[in-house]
């Protein structure tokens, strides 16, 4: 049985793209070990993450993240069995709103890469749901989004 978990931190000031490369470099080696996936998200200072795999493996990881000095006020959202993953390969996608400040994106085309990977995705478990819904929640109080 698939195992799914959803939380919500905020990243410690002084976090850079470095730091976050970092993590993601961790986040690819062991997770591939331990057939871990799941989607980092990067918004507003906030960190969401989904975590999917083995029950045991991606609760034990979730313990070593809130460990982790580079974030705090980790809130657990939601964790449930699911019949299937959301992303079927190991590792940890990673998306952010950099490319709006460098302009590459206009604010229109995130909206829409974001609803269109949620789209694609068809949330179904109650992790997935709360894992889009704190997306969005984050992007309404930042003005990036309309409800
Ligand atoms: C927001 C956030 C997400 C993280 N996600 C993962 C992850 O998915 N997998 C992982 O192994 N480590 C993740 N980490 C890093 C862990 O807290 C920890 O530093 C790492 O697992 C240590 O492993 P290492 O010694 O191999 O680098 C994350 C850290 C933060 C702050």
């Amino acid at each position: 049985m698939n195992f799914q978990l959803t939380y919500k931190s905020k990243a410690t000031p002084g976090v850079t793209n470095d730091t976050i490369k970092e993590i993601l470099k961790s986040a690819r080696r062991n997770n591939a070990v331990n057939k871990i996936s799941g989607c980092l998200v990067f918004l507003e200072n906030h960190f969401i993450q989904i975590l999917e795999g083995d029950k045991e493996l991606v609760k034990d990881l979730f313990e070593t993240i809130k460990q982790d000095s580079r974030h705090s006020d980790i809130e657990l959202l939601c964790w449930d069995d699911s019949d299937e993953r959301l992303f079927n390969s190991w590792g940890m996608l990673y998306f952010d709103n950099q490319d709006l400040q460098s302009s590459d994106l206009s604010e229109e085309e995130f909206k829409l890469n974001l609803l269109l990977l949620e789209t694609l995705s068809k949330p179904k478990s109650a992790s997935e749901i709360k894992f889009w819904k704190a997306i969005k929640d984050l992007l309404i109080t930042s003005g990036q989004i309309t409800n």
